[in-house]
């Protein structure tokens, strides 16, 4: 990655009024979006640190990999929209993409993935760490504390600076978040850990491991596992998201990349982010009924209640979020498919038609997210609602250890380290313990 381009003809000049002294900041450009103003000698050069919190101004890093324009609903990985990758690519080549910058042709799709389905296995040790959780151990804690424990496994992948090593590991993580996973659901219900099977496409194995059990293979539906693909596809990656820079941030040090996922996952697991899933099947349930819509639109925009419509609203996108339109259409194939028919559905579909003509939603641009309809096919498919962010996490998986990779070659990577607005007490004598 090349040092980003500065745009000659434009600076925006900064006047400090009181010194009456100013500064040219130069302004670069992109190959899309908007233009950023580079800050990077601002203190060095004024003494001024800038203010941002929750970076709702702020660029981190450059990337080639994922585009959003939010005004317009756009979402597109190395320039593919994401409309014509669910619909005409697999999650593997959506990955292959991800981590290599192309589509794979037809051979090296092939050994792509041969690699992955090589790599499903783990080691049998990280078994025992299973056994050590609770049994009604939330499956994300599992998933935090196991892709962790990864870190401990593989020494000959944790060299960051060997572009070999870096693929080995990132394969390893694309390939053995399904058989963890799944693994944490099986742990959850108290059923054995199912092995994976080489014959199978990555969708279909995961369905496997989480539904086949030893007396009785699960029965898998093209439909579904082609939902589940493409439920994969949709959560693959998404931009500097909270998960994604938190990646990068422990990744800037230099980091073991198994426990850089870790700390990615964590940061998904809240309900602001990547746990919304899981919380809008549970509001969808307290809702109950079409008739307490309402009631439950008066709560969420009530400043002193802390009720929010979960599944609705998005910091980047002021317009649809090209994701839930995709997967609203998928949720009525699977319960088809399944002969599923959910009153939860309804009501969700009632929720979104009301809330779209309020006024209070109209004028703050919320729209439905990615999360608001997946949790009705996850549902339908069979998997428990605890389990709907841990998909979310093994799917984006892929994203963070795509973005951790080219953050480690880019040739502006620094440790990441924000400053403060200190407003705390400046130094003060210290009092004894019998004084204070
Ligand atoms: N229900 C009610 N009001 C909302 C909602 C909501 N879901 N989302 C935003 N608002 C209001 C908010 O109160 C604020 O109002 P005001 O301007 O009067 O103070 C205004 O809309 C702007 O919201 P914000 O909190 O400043 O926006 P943000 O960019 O900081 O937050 C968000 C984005 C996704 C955290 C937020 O919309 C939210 O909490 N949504 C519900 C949780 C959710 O569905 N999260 C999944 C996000 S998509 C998948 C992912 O990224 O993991």
């Amino acid at each position: 990655m090349a040092e980003p381009k500065e745009n000659n003809k434009k600076y925006v000049t900064l006047v400090d009024h009181q010194s009456g002294k100013s500064i040219d900041l130069p302004v670069l450009s992109g190959s899309i979006g908007p233009d950023v103003i580079d800050i990077r000698k601002l203190y060095a050069e004024t003494g001024y640190f800038t203010y941002d919190p929750g970076f709702t101004s702020t660029g981190s890093c450059q990337s080639e990999i994922t585009y959003i324009d939010g005004d317009a609903g756009i979402l597109t990985h190395r320039g593919y929209s994401i409309e014509d990758l669910t619909e005409h690519c697999t999650y593997m080549e959506v990955a292959y993409l991800l981590l290599n910058g192309e589509l794979p042709n037809q051979a090296e799709k092939d050994d792509f993935e041969r690699t992955i389905t090589y790599h499903t296995m783990v080691h049998e040790q990280l078994l025992n760490f299973y056994r050590g959780f609770r049994r009604d151990a939330h499956p994300m804690a599992i998933l935090v504390g196991v892709v962790g424990a990864l870190s401990s496994f593989y020494h000959d992948s944790t060299d960051i600076n060997d572009p070999t090593q870096r693929m080995i590991a990132s394969h390893r993580l694309i390939a053995k978040l399904p058989t963890i996973a799944a693994m944490a659901y099986k742990y959850s219900v108290g059923q054995p850990f199912i092995y994976p099977r080489n014959d199978l496409t990555y969708a279909e194995d995961f369905l496997h491991m989480t539904f086949s059990v030893p007396a009785e293979d699960y029965q898998i539906s093209p439909t579904v596992a082609r939902a589940m693909d493409r439920i994969f596809i949709l959560h693959a990656d998404h931009e500097q998201n909270a998960s994604t820079s938190t990646v990068r941030l422990a990744g800037s040090s230099g980091a073991n990349p198994f426990a850089c996922i870790a700390s990615g996952i964590s940061s998904l697991w809240g309900p602001a982010h990547g746990g919304a899933n899981e919380a809008v099947l549970n509001m969808l349930a307290e809702i109950g009924h079409k008739k307490n819509i309402p009631e439950f639109l008066e709560k969420a925009k009530d400043k002193n209640d802390p009720f929010r419509l979960m599944g609705f609203g998005h910091r980047v996108y002021k317009n649809h979020d090209p994701r839930a339109k995709v997967l609203k259409k998928s949720a009525d194939d699977v319960l088809n498919e399944l002969g599923v028919s959910d009153p939860l559905l309804d009501l969700a579909r009632e929720l979104e038609q009301i809330a779209l003509k309020d006024d209070y939603f109209v004028e703050r641009k919320l729209f439905p997210n990615v999360d608001f309809y997946s949790g009705v096919i996850l549902k339908a498919i069979g998997f428990p609602t605890s389990m709907f962010t841990v998909l979310f996490a093994l799917a984006r998986t892929t994203g963070w250890i795509a973005q951790w990779n080219e953050m480690i070659t880019d040739p502006t990577q620094k440790i990441g380290r924000p400053r403060q607005l200190f407003t705390g007490h400046g130094e003060r004598a210290f009092v004894p313990i019998d004084k204070r």
